[in-house]
């Protein structure tokens, strides 16, 4: 998914996610729909696979929103940091960001793994990772599609909003 919104004058929201059964897609769909009702921010949504660092250098914060698989982070989401982490390093220190992890039972460790690059690249951590479980444990639940319940689908909107104000307003 590209643009949710279009405008080079306004501060850039960045979204990066990537999902393989639904789920973070839906999270990640939420939180732009609030950031995109902050009408003072750009709300760009892209997959992990097609973010670079130039979309990195271009945001003013950022939402990294991901599966947890194995106790990790998704491995197209580790691919994502891998490519841009020298390329954005010293020059995004400082800016905002919030984390976004779908998982079966946990999602610490991914939330942790992201913690860590986002430290190296000194962001500044404006929520708690937001961890939504979509209780899938079996061979057959893991791989089935996933559907995030309302009340979560409403968490991650809140996120995306609160993000897209403070960057909209300046204040983190
Ligand atoms: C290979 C694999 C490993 C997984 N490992 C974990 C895990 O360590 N902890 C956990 O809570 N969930 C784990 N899960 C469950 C996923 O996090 C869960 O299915 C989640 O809904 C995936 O998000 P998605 O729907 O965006 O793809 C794993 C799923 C897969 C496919």
């Amino acid at each position: 998914m590209a643009f949710v919104t279009h405008n080079r004058a306004m501060p850039t929201l960045l979204i990066v996610h990537h999902t393989l059964t639904g789920g973070t897609l839906q999270m990640a769909q939420a939180a732009a729909e609030g950031g995109a009702a902050e009408a003072g921010v750009q709300v760009r949504m892209l997959r992990a696979q097609e973010a670079g660092v130039q979309d990195v250098l271009a945001a003013a914060g950022y939402l990294f929103a991901t599966p947890e698989n194995l106790a990790s982070m998704a491995g197209v989401m580790k691919d994502f940091f891998d490519r841009t982490y020298y390329g954005a390093l010293e020059r995004i220190e400082g800016r905002p960001y919030a984390s976004m992890v779908c998982a079966g039972s946990d999602g610490e460790g991914a939330a942790r793994q992201i913690a860590r690059i986002a430290m190296g690249w000194r962001l500044k951590p404006v929520a708690e990772p937001l961890i939504v479980c979509t209780h899938a444990q079996t061979p057959e639940a893991i791989a089935a599609p996933k559907r995030i319940a309302e009340a979560d689908r409403e968490r991650c909107r809140a996120l995306g909003e609160a993000l897209a104000t403070g960057l909209a307003l300046g204040i983190f």
